[in-house]
């Protein structure tokens, strides 16, 4: 199908650029005490909720391709939906579909994993959570019971502790859930499954984008070779580590299930690892430690020799690169982006955020597609992020995207361009409601810098963003604050900021406004008719 565009029938445009703004985990729910966003002292956002160009847009469940409306938002799906205009099945549901119809233990690769199982160990590692954000515990739980049936008895549990999708604490929940699935199928079958090793997501293994290598590498050698300190249980090691320090699950450190002073769950040659996430931001460099026979980015042979293994993920995480080699379910095909029509239309355009941040602009942006679309006509930028937990810096490194981006907007080399402000996000995600407020009074001082040289540009601000979390910062009960570090359902704002707005448009939402109708109202305020395929855009044209 073509990538054209045509002229749009009434809008030319703007003389400056559109561009987006992505405030990451800022969304709309009732003011009051534990909302961030509504206690923060933010003029410029409340005047832009004011005006009669704002809507709300659902960013949550299935308008952005997730399997219910009970299932929270997330930077990959919703920057999936932004750029690409259309809802698509995502990971979480594609898995599902996939364990339901049978079709994962269809595929050679289950079937390479369990014969390397019987002959030696299976080892299922991942998110220990039924956040579904990147995994799903009820896809470990299938995967288990499939494997022993199928007459698997070595198997290694390795679980990554959550506490950032789901409750701060709530790792004991997990483990016990599935340790009396273990108990359940060691009774049956005289299998020796169990829990190896784990800890918390932000401290081993989880890291993204190439932020933090030494997170993998603890991580690659806690489950690789017994390397954390040992506990009898993995109930044993929370609970010792939870009275240690106040930490969160998140951030717990390495453990290492031990028998008599002894790893139980070592990985060896002719083991078979599957990873059980099934989104790629996190699931990649891990991946790449596993499969890539030239990984240097560690030693891997510090401790023991680096085993020869049979190693898959539950999802292609990135196709481009074909990371891992070897996978269960299909990904997502997200063809036909908004920015391959703007690149076929020769629009120039930017991309910028921090570390943590920057594939969601780039990557998620494009459908899930590594390195430019079309280097002559792209520009990305990548702020470098601290490694720290980011209550410790509200303001991460806001001030300096925003610098960079106004230096972008005024060079007037740029027809269009995106960025996204971290903070109400991985702010939020420490469940730090002062933090969080301190980090909203910045973003709101960015977008004001933003919107000035917008203004001077004659450009076109759209400040959105792809999912709630600043704005619930902590439950109550019983007169008891839970801090909340996980997203929420909120919908999210759609402010268009347009200088030189005489009218030539009206703002009219249909009643299920998505952000999957963000890329149709882009395309329009360039001056293009957008693609029919696409979720319509918000805007009427007199
Ligand atoms: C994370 O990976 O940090 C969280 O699970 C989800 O946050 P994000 O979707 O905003 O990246
Ligand atoms: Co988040």
């Amino acid at each position: 199908m073509s990538l054209s565009l045509k002229k749009h029938h009434s809008f030319a445009g703007r003389p400056g650029p559109v561009v987006i703004l992505v405030a990451d985990g800022v969304g709309v729910a009732p003011a009051g005490p534990s909302n961030a966003v509504t206690e923060a002292n933010t003029p410029t956002l409340d005047k832009l909720a004011k005006q009669t160009l704002y809507t709300e847009l659902a960013a949550h469940g299935t308008a952005v391709g997730l399997p219910s409306d009970d299932d929270m938002g997330n930077s990959e799906v919703g920057h999936n939906a932004i750029g690409a205009g259309r809802i698509f099945a995502q990971g979480a549901k594609l898995v599902n579909q996939a364990i339901a119809s049978g079709e994962v233990y269809d595929t050679e690769v289950w079937q390479q994993a369990i014969q390397h199982g019987k002959a030696n160990t299976l080892h299922l590692l991942g998110l220990h959570s039924d956040g579904n954000v990147h995994s799903h515990t009820q896809h470990l739980y299938a995967l288990m019971q499939k494997a022993a049936d199928q007459g698997v008895t070595e198997c290694c549990i390795h679980i990554l502790l959550d506490g950032r999708d789901v409750a701060a604490r709530s790792a004991l929940t997990y483990i016990e859930q599935t340790e009396s699935l273990i108990s359940k199928i060691n009774a049956q079958y005289a299998a020796n499954f169990r829990i190896a090793s784990g800890g918390g997501r932000m401290e081993i293994t989880m890291d993204r984008y190439e932020a933090d290598w030494d997170m993998v590498r603890r991580g690659y050698h806690c489950h690789t070779h017994g390397v954390g300190v040992g506990f009898e249980s993995a109930a044993q090691a929370v609970e010792a580590m939870y009275e240690a320090s106040s930490k969160g699950d998140q951030y717990l450190p390495a453990f290492v299930i031990e028998k008599n002073g002894d790893p139980v769950g070592r990985m060896n040659d002719g083991d078979a690892v599957i990873l059980f996430n099934f989104r790629g931001d996190r699931a990649i460099e891990i991946s790449l430690a596993y499969e890539r026979d030239d990984f240097a980015k560690f030693d891997r042979n510090e401790h023991r020799a680096h085993p020869s293994l049979f190693y898959a993920g539950m999802l292609q995480y990135d196709g481009d690169e074909m990371v891992p080699q070897q996978y269960l379910v299909n990904p997502p095909q997200i063809d036909r982006t908004m920015g391959e029509f703007l690149c076929a239309e020769k629009i120039t355009s930017f991309a910028i955020s921090e570390t943590q941040k920057y594939g969601h602009v780039t990557f998620f942006w494009n459908g899930n597609r590594s390195g430019y679309l079309d280097k002559s006509l792209e520009t990305y930028i990548e702020i470098p992020s601290d490694n720290i937990e980011f209550n410790q810096a509200p303001a991460m490194k806001a001030y300096e995207i925003t610098e960079k981006t106004v230096e972008l907007i005024e060079s007037g080399k740029f027809r269009f361009g995106r960025l996204n402000l971290a903070n109400g996000d991985m702010v939020g995600h420490t469940g730090d409601l002062a933090a969080a407020i301190k980090a909203m009074e910045v973003v709101d001082e960015c977008v004001a810098k933003i919107i000035r040289a917008i203004e001077r540009q004659g450009g076109v601000l759209l400040y959105t963003a792809d999912h709630g979390n600043a704005d619930i910062m902590y439950t109550e009960k019983d007169g008891v604050r839970h801090p909340k570090t996980s997203h929420t359902l909120s919908p999210v704002p759609f402010a268009i900021v347009d200088p030189l707005y005489a009218g030539e448009y009206q703002l009219s939402p249909p009643t299920d406004a998505g952000l999957t109708h963000i890329a149709a109202t882009t395309i329009n305020l360039l001056g293009f008719e957008a693609p029919e395929d696409y979720q319509p855009s918000l805007l009427r044209f007199s």
